[in-house]
């Protein structure tokens, strides 16, 4: 394998984009191709079967293309295909974001009492919950699916009165008032953000749980996986210049890919930058 070919990275949708800015800025001289996989999103409301096919070939396009490392950067299908994917491409490095996300969160507690918050599916395939427990077999993981957070990111709304509402409804199990807090420490100390969509939504959760609470999401953490993985292969780009380029691809419309994932990446994206493409 050459260490001159792309990383491959791929998302439900635009969310994914959260994790591929923090795979630029940790490994600039990489070229990267990004799928999103919009015409199908949502992924966290499917069955796992649905969610392993539409992973597989979401996967299988990039492959296509060929790349010398696999990011898969959305949540859910890390919870729901990652072994099937390494198995698939025995010879391909394939890293997921769950469990990058386990260790950010494990670092971030002394007490080990987590919360995650992410997709209906993620919750409930329990990859989190498995992954921290790994890592720490004391931790209490308290577990929240929030699906409305999806589309309200889709909408750009990430933040005032309507996104307020609905994180105090999700969150309320979670954290409990502070009267509930017990000295044992069963309030979370630290909420992992287990959705590549909710990163942008950080703020107004920080908004209502104050500064006490850690927040953590995996797009660090993955970008330094995926570092170690490249550099263990010695598969790390030989340039030196901070130059990698990154290829856009979408299943549909290329203008509200450009125009809500600018919003994920946190730089300006062209239309004309994505390619539209059938898996
Ligand atoms: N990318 C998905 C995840 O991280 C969120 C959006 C979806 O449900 O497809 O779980």
């Amino acid at each position: 394998m050459s260490s001159d070919l792309p990383i491959g990275v791929f998302d439900s949708g635009m969310g994914g984009l959260t994790v591929l800015a923090a795979l630029m800025e940790r490994l600039p001289d990489e070229d990267m191709i990004y799928l999103g996989d919009t015409a199908r999103l949502p992924y966290g409301t499917k069955s796992p079967r649905t969610v392993a096919r539409y992973a597989a070939q979401a996967a299988a396009k990039l492959v296509e293309q060929k790349i010398k490392l696999l990011v898969i950067a959305c949540n859910t299908a890390s919870a729901t295909a990652l072994d099937d994917l390494r198995a698939a491409w025995p010879e391909l490095p394939v890293l997921g974001v769950v469990e990058p996300g386990a260790r950010a969160a494990c670092a971030a507690t002394r007490n080990g009492s987590i919360a995650v918050i992410a997709t209906e599916s993620t919750i409930r395939n329990g990859a989190y919950q498995a992954a921290i427990h790994k890592i720490n077999p004391q931790a209490r993981v308290a577990a929240q699916a929030c699906s409305l957070f999806v589309p309200l990111a889709e909408e750009g709304w990430m933040e005032g009165p309507i996104v307020e509402a609905v994180a105090r409804r999700y969150l309320a199990p979670v954290f409990p008032a502070e009267t509930a807090r017990t000295p044992d420490g069963r309030m979370p100390e630290c909420l992992v953000l287990g959705c590549t969509h909710f990163p942008p939504l950080a703020g107004a959760l920080r908004a209502i749980l104050g500064e006490e609470i850690k927040i953590v999401d995996s797009a660090a953490t993955t970008a330094a996986a995926a570092a170690e993985a490249l550099d263990g292969r010695g598969l790390r780009s030989g340039r030196n210049l901070g130059q990698g380029k990154t290829r856009f691809m979408t299943t549909d419309d290329e203008v509200r890919f450009a125009r809500i994932g600018s919003l994920f990446l946190g730089r300006p994206l062209e239309a004309g930058q994505v390619e539209l493409i059938n898996l």
